[in-house]
């Protein structure tokens, strides 16, 4: 929500749009229609001349359904409803489309939830659009087994508040209401990084859905033990494969590294000292996301390899929700070698 134009609304709209309650309906068969009035993402009793105005996706995910069962907080449908398309948009009246269930292109930056559908193996396996990870289960490697099958948001989830008790919405916190156009402070979760509680980073426009060097997401990286980072946010759960989350003694602190380290400066000697033009491949964290010297540069010895240099959060089409084939030999080769440039 990087200018917060969506969801900006004064006292004074609340009261007008109160008296036009009602007139304007959600679209079916796609995420929500763009106007902004209240009813385009609530319905006050899911009744409009006797029928359900709620709307979820079908179990064949071919499309959706009228839902006659009322959605918390009032609203026309779920998380899935509305950030998903049967259409080959990816953003949809400035929705972000994070599950796309027909032909496709252009997958935003946390790539999308449709490649789980095709291979357990390509990403998380949320409730609603997979049934729990065959071999994974409940267990996030690299963590300890949790009570229940991952959820967009709350204690199973990666946005908003992740407290025990927290549920998808009880768990978001207002964040689709909140302005962020002076940018992520943390202090909320709608002042997170993408509603990712605490999170800090700089919110590319359309979500790299043009997926370009010149204007992309900056996420912050840290060598210290900071909470900010969206490896931390990994780490929460998958804890060992941090480099200070699970302690020395699971990652190392130098090389010989025993894990592949994350939160740690690429060094500006040797091979990582060429990986200066910024790369979508495998990109970089940054200190301070808000003082990028170039959006399209690196800076070795300044720069942080996280989680995200080699994952999509969602999914992707490739084996454990990498940013390129590792199961080729060129590709592998290839996507590593954007820090290990002498192994190119
Ligand atoms: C009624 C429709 C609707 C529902 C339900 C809904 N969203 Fe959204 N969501 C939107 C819209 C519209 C935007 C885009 C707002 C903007 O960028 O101004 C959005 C944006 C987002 C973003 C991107 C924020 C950013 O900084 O770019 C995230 C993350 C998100 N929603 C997560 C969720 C989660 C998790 C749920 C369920 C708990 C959920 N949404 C439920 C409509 C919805
Ligand atoms: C584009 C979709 C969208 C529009 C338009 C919208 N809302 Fe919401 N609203 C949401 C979503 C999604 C949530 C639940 C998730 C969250 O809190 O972020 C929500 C939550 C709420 C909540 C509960 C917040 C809480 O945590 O207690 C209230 C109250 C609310 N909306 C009122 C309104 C009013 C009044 C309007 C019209 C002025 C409006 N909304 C317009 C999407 C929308
Ligand atoms: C709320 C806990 C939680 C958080 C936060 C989380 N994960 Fe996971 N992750 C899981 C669980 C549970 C599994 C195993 C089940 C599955 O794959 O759906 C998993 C599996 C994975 C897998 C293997 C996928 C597969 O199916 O083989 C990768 C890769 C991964 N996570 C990366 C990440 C990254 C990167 C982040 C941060 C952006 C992250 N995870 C954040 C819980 C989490
Ligand atoms: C975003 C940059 C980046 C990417 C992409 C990356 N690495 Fe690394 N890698 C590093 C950094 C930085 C180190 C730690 C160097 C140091 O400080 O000793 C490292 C360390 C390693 C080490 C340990 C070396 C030692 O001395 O212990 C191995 C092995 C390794 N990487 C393999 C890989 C492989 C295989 C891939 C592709 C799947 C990969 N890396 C992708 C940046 C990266
Ligand atoms: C340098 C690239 C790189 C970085 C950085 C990286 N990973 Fe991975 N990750 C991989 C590769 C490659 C695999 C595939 C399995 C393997 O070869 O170990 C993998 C596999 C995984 C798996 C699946 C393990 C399993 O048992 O199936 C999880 C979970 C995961 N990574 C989470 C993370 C998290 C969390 C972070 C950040 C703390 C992270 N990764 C950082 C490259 C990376």
């Amino acid at each position: 929500m990087v200018n917060g134009r969506y969801l900006n609304f004064s006292l004074y709209r609340i009261i007008f749009i109160v008296f036009l309650w009602g007139f304007v309906l959600p679209g079916q068969g796609q995420a929500v229609v763009s106007s902004g009035t209240c009813s385009d993402c609530h319905t006050i009793h899911n009744s409009q001349g006797g029928a359900a105005v709620a709307f979820k996706m079908n179990a064949s995910y071919t499309g959706y359904d009228t839902d006659a069962t009322p959605n918390e907080m009032l609203l026309v449908s779920d998380c899935i409803g509305c950030h998903s398309s049967t259409g080959s948009a990816t953003i949809v009246d400035n929705v972000p489309i994070v599950f796309s269930t027909g032909a496709f292109s252009n997958p935003l930056a946390g790539g999308n939830f449709s490649y789980v559908r095709t291979d357990d193996t390509y990403g998380h396996n949320v409730t609603g659009i997979k049934a729990q990870d065959g071999t994974l289960g409940l267990t996030p490697p690299g963590g300890s087994a949790m009570t229940s099958q991952l959820t967009c948001a709350g204690e199973f989830g990666c946005h908003g508040d992740r407290t025990s008790g927290k549920t998808n919405f009880s768990g978001m916190n207002k964040s689709h209401h909140i302005d962020d156009s002076g940018g992520t402070t943390g202090a909320s979760t709608g002042l997170s990084y993408r509603f990712l509680d605490g999170v800090l980073g700089k919110e590319d426009a359309d979500w790299e859905q043009d997926n370009v060097n010149t204007s992309h997401n900056e996420y912050k990286g840290s060598t210290g033990s900071s909470t900010e980072t969206v490896s931390y946010l990994c780490a929460q759960c998958h804890n060992d494969f941090h480099t200070w989350e699970g302690g020395p003694l699971e990652v190392g602190t130098a090389s010989p590294w025993l894990r592949h380290p994350t939160d740690v400066a690429l060094k500006n000697t040797g091979e990582y000292a060429n990986y200066t033009t910024y790369s979508m491949t495998a990109p970089v964290a940054r200190p301070n996301p808000d003082a990028v010297p170039s959006t399209s540069q690196v800076t070795p010895g300044t720069d942080i390899v996280m989680c995200l240099s080699c994952h999509r959060s969602h999914g992707s089409p490739y084996y454990k929700a990498m940013r390129w084939d590792i199961k080729t030999l060129g590709t592998a080769v290839s996507g590593c070698g954007v820090c290990h440039t002498s192994k190119n």
